[in-house]
C-alpha cells in the first residue's frame, strides 16, 4: 500500500521545501546550543524544544525529556518521538544532537558564528553540519514523503553527543520501546566530498584520561636546583615522545590497528588531506601505511590539554608537578578499556627519571564497524548513487560515535546506516563551520529515496 516515488519526484517535493530547509537551519544555529555550556541549562531545553516542534510539524509525536545521569543527577535534554503509519511496516530511527561544539573564540571566525550565513553554496555557523545538517535531513526527508510515508518513524536527537553521551546507557534502558527499530540511520557523519556520497563503514573508539606527573614536593628555584633535577614538563615531553618511533608511528604494545571495513574504494589524496588539515608548508606526516588506515583504522594518540605555567608571566622556578589530558582513538573493533589499560601500562613502565606517575578523569567509548553485507546497505548505497548523481565511495571515520555499539547491543538485529552532511571542507569543531547546500540537498533526496523504497526490500 506503499507510493512509489521516482527519484524526479522526490527532487520536486525536496526543492518546493528547500527554504524551509535552510531556514530551520539558520534557526537552529540562532540558538546556540553548545552543550559544554550546561547540558541541563535552559537554553538545551529551548533547543530540544526547537527541535520537536519542527518535527511535530512533521506529524511525528514527539516528546522534550531530560534524561538522569549514572549517578542519579539530571541529564540532558533528549528529543524522542515516533510517528506509526502501519504496525506491518518497517521501522527506522532517526538519529542526529541537537547540540553544538562551543565558540572559544569568535574572532577565529571569518562570519558571525551564530548568525547562518550563506556564501558560496555554503551555509557557515557553528552546527551547520555537526550536527545541524542530521536534523536538517531527517526533517527533510519527512517533509518530502509527507502523508505518502510508508515506514514507521521513530525519532532520538540527542543533547550531549558532544560532551560524550554519559546518559545515554540509563536513557536507552529506561526507554528501550522508543527505540525499537529494524533501521537505525545515524546522520553524524558525512560524505567523500559535496559531491560524492558515502556511507560510513567504521568509526574509530574514543578513550580520554589525565595524566599527572611529580619530581618535586614543590617547586624550587630552577638555577639553584636545576640540572640533576629536570622539570616536570621536560620529564611530561619525554614521556609523550617516547609513544612514538622515530617517523611518528605509535610504539605502544596493546594497541590494535586493522585494515579498513569493507575493503579500502580509494585512499584519501594527500594534498587534498594537507589542504583540508591546514598542514603548513613542508609539514612532514606522522606514521606509515595508506592515510586511510592512519585516519580510520589505526590508533592515534593526542594531547589535547596540557597544565604548565603560561608564558606569559612565567619566572624562574622549575616546576614540580605537571598534567595532561590525552585523547586516544582506538581501531574500530578494539575495546576502548583496554586500549587505555595498554597506554597507561607503557606509560607507567616509560615514565623517565623515576617522577611518580598517576590517571584520572578515565572515560572510554568504543568504536564500530559496519556489516557491509545487509541489503540495507546496498539500497542505501543505490539510493545515494542516484541523488548524486554519482557512485559513492564508502569511507571510514577517524572520528566517533560512542553511542552507537550501546544501542547496537540492546538491539542486535537492527541494520545501523551511518550518513551525515560533513564533508572535508565542514571544519566541525573548528572556526568556520559550514555545510555544503547542494551537498545537503542531495542528502535529503537520498534519505527520502531510501525510506520510500524500504518497505519494498528485505530487512533480514
Ligand atoms: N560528528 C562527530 C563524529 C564525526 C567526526 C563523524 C568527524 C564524522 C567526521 C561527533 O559529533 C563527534 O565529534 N564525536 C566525538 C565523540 C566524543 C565526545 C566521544 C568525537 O569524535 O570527538
Ligand atoms: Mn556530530
Amino acid at each position: 500500500m506503499t507510493t512509489e516515488f521516482t527519484l524526479s519526484q522526490i527532487r520536486d517535493r525536496v526543492d518546493e521545501q528547500w527554504d524551509h530547509a535552510v531556514d530551520l537551519l539558520k534557526q537552529k544555529i540562532a540558538l546556540k546550543s553548545v552543550s559544554a555550556l550546561g547540558i541541563t541549562a535552559d537554553h538545551m531545553k529551548e533547543s530540544a524544544e526547537f527541535v520537536a516542534n519542527e518535527l511535530a510539524a512533521l506529524g511525528v509525536d514527539t516528546r522534550v525529556v531530560q534524561s538522569t545521569n549514572p549517578d542519579g543527577t539530571p541529564g540532558a535534554w533528549e528529543v524522542v518521538g515516533s510517528r506509526i503509519v502501519d504496525a506491518a511496516a518497517p521501522t527506522v530511527l532517526l538519529y542526529a544532537h541537537h547540540d553544538v561544539q562551543p565558540v572559544p573564540d569568535a574572532s577565529a571566525w571569518d562570519t558571525d558564528p551564530f548568525v547562518g550565513t550563506e556564501k558560496d553554496d555554503r551555509l557557515y555557523g557553528r552546527g551547520a553540519a555537526d550536527d545541524g545538517g542530521g536534523i536538517a535531513i531527517h526533517a527533510g526527508a519527512l517533509g518530502a514523503l509527507g502523508d505518502e510515508l510508508g515506514v514507521n518513524i521513530r525519532v532520538f536527537f540527542e543533547g550531549e553527543e558532544e560532551m560524550g553521551s554519559e546518559s545515554f546507557i540509563p536513557f536507552i534502558t529506561a526507554h528501550r520501546d522508543d527505540f525499537e527499530a529494524d533501521v537505525i540511520i545515524v546522520a553524524d557523519s558525512g560524505n567523500w566530498s559535496e559531491s560524492v556520497p558515502s556511507l560510513t563503514t567504521s568509526l574509530r573508539g574514543n578513550a580520554d584520561m589525565d595524566v599527572s606527573l611529580r619530581v618535586l614536593k614543590h617547586p624550587v628555584h630552577s638555577g639553584q636546583f636545576g640540572g640533576p633535577v629536570l622539570d616536570a614538563n621536560t620529564v611530561a615531553a619525554m614521556l609523550i615522545a617516547s609513544m612514538y618511533d622515530a617517523s611518528g608511528n605509535l610504539i605502544v604494545e596493546g594497541l590494535d590497528s586493522q585494515e579498513p571495513v569493507g575493503g579500502l574504494q580509494q585512499d584519501l589524496d594527500e594534498a587534498t588531506y594537507r589542504r583540508d588539515s591546514s598542514a603548513v608548508d613542508g609539514l612532514v606526516l606522522a606514521g606509515s601505511g595508506t592515510l586511510a588506515s592512519r585516519l580510520w583504522v589505526k590508533p592515534s594518540v593526542t594531547v589535547i590539554g596540557f597544565d604548565a605555567h603560561p608564558v606569559e608571566g612565567s619566572f624562574n622556578v622549575l616546576a614540580d608537578s605537571t598534567r595532561f589530558r590525552l585523547s586516544l582513538r582506538t581501531a574500530p573493533s578494539q575495546d576502548p578499556v583496554e586500549a587505555l589499560d595498554a597506554l597507561k601500562a607503557f606509560l607507567t613502565a616509560h615514565v623517565p627519571f623515576g617522577a611518580e606517575i598517576s590517571f584520572a578523569n578515565e572515560d572510554a567509548g568504543k568504536g564500530w564497524a559496519m556489516d557491509a553485507s545487509s541489503a540495507v546497505v546496498h539500497e542505501a548505497e543505490r539510493a545515494m548513487g542516484e541523488a548524486f548523481d554519482t557512485e559513492p565511495i564508502n569511507k571510514g571515520e577517524g572520528g566517533s560515535i560512542p553511542f552507537i555499539p550501546e544501542l547496537q547491543k540492546l538491539f542486535p538485529s537492527a541494520k545501523v546506516l551511518v550518513t551525515g552532511p560533513e564533508d572535508p571542507k565542514a571544519n566541525a569543531h573548528s572556526p568556520n563551520e559550514s555545510i555544503s547546500l547542494p551537498g545537503l540537498k542531495k542528502n535529503i533526496v537520498t534519505e527520502a529515496l531510501l525510506l520510500a523504497r524500504l518497505p519494498h526490500i528485505s530487512l533480514d
